[in-house]
């Protein structure tokens, strides 16, 4: 038997539900916030991402599918969205007329790493962007409608976590200390940090390596050395947090594994995922958008990691399979054209029916409701119907009772939606 590749996984029943459910509430809360879903291939050339993610990260060094195609272009599977919405952004000229958009965009992201639990080699981003504010307003917002959307889907166990990565004012300077401080500990460091310290010591901080995290407990922070701009920025990307009550953590470690990140940068982090911590990620990019070619156009976004984020609920919840409101059990065949009939009707208004052509026993049947866990079932005897009734039964209570057949759509709507339904047989005329 062919089995799905490692680090791959097919997203089954009941689960598919959940994602439908957080998908749909992610689409709504940013919508609601002005963004607009856009949609982007999956395929890139590699140097995009390259050139925006950094090359020396673990991203573009290590984990990237990458091939050449059959004309001997080089093509990576995408492994984050932030760089490709840029592309789109730049080769649009969506910022011609309008340069202030917000953005959003769903789907599968490739990484070559060690598979683990919340550690795919596809894995789902619900990714937002937004191009053309400076502002920490900016930022804020992002951060807020994170939180909004965590609570919305009754996530708890996570908290926020900010910092500030300065910006070509400050951060220079920063580097240089910072390297005169990793030169001090090389004994201590894993060779990507040795490799990687003097093009890019940022990553030191990032490695989750033991050895190399307990040599960086006494660097330098960056924080405590930001420019008078950035640090204002940041203390009105936390007003604004503070204003609206939230709790966060000022993280001075968190430098996030991309090298486009600039001022604010953030994540949503857990402990019940085990080594993987963080169930969203982002922050601001202001330089990007010129670097990849465009106008100098700043930028912010962030990428809620899907699978993760269906574990943490999954967890606190096992998902139940969805169920049908209504069994229709059709005894005889005339019954089973009616029951075909009536699932049609009950579908038009919304209302999920389902029924059983098999012609097995009303035992069988039953058996069957129990199984799909229908809260109501409708039973249809030929000899019942031909006096034009049917039997409605409450699963929940037990009870049973006769239907006028005319009446049938109405009273289930009503029996579904949980309001009254009136006495069998004292429909209006
Ligand atoms: P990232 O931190 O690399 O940021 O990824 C965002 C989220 O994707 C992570 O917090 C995690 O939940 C999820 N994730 C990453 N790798 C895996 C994996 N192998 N398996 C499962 N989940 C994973 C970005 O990708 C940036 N593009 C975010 C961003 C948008 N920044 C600005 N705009």
């Amino acid at each position: 038997m062919i089995q799905l590749i490692r680090g791959f996984k097919d997203i089954l029943q009941p689960e598919a539900s959940l994602w439908q459910h957080i998908e749909n509430e992610a689409r709504r809360l940013f919508e609601s916030h002005g963004y607009r879903e856009i949609r982007l291939p999956i395929l890139e050339k590699t140097e995009l991402f390259a050139r925006s993610i950094g090359e020396t990260t673990d991203i573009v060094e290590k984990e990237m599918y990458t091939f050449a195609d059959r004309s001997g272009d080089h093509l990576t599977l995408r492994p984050e969205a932030t760089a490709s919405v840029v592309r789109a952004y730049i080769q649009h000229k969506l910022s011609g007329t309008e340069p202030i958009r917000k953005l959003y965009t769903i789907g599968p992201m490739f990484r070559r790493e060690r598979p683990q639990k919340g550690r795919y080699r596809q894995f789902y981003q619900i990714d937002a962007e937004v191009f053309g504010i400076s502002s920490p307003y900016a930022d804020a917002q992002m951060i807020l409608m994170l939180a909004k959307l965590m609570e919305r889907l009754g996530v708890t166990g996570i908290s926020a976590h900010i910092n500030s990565l300065g910006c070509p004012e400050c951060r220079p300077l920063y580097r240089e200390n910072l390297k005169a401080f990793i030169h001090q500990h090389t004994e201590e460091l894993c060779e990507d940090c040795l490799r990687r310290k003097d093009k890019n010591p940022l990553r030191v901080l990032d490695c989750k390596n033991e050895s190399c995290r307990k040599a960086m407990t006494e660097a330098p922070e960056l924080l405590d050395q930001l420019c008078t701009a950035c640090a204002d920025h940041f203390a009105l990307v936390r007003r604004e947090l503070d204003r609206r009550n939230l709790d966060y953590k000022i993280n001075k470690r968190l430098v996030r594994g991309l090298d486009y990140y600039t001022r604010t940068a953030f994540e949503l982090q857990t402990d019940m995922l085990g080594a993987q911590s963080a169930v969203a990620g982002g922050g601001r990019y202001d330089g990007l958008v010129k670097t990849l070619g465009g106008p100098d156009i700043p930028a912010i976004g962030f990428a809620i990691g899907f699978d993760r984020l269906v574990e943490v609920i999954t967890q606190a919840k096992p998902p139940e399979t969805p169920a049908p409101s209504v069994f229709f059990i059709p005894l005889g065949e005339s019954a089973m054209e009616k029951a075909f009939d009536f699932c049609l009707q009950l579908a038009e208004k919304s209302i999920e029916a389902d029924t059983d052509y098999s012609g097995r026993s009303l035992k069988a049947l039953m058996k069957r409701a129990d199984r799909l866990a229908a809260p109501f079932v409708v039973i249809m005897g030929d000899s019942e119907l031909q006096a034009g009734e049917v039997s409605l039964k409450n699963m929940a209570t037990g009870e049973q009772r006769p239907v006028p057949l005319d009446s049938l759509v109405e009273i289930l709507s009503l029996e579904i939606s949980g309001q009254e339904a009136p006495e069998s047989g004292t429909q209006d005329p």
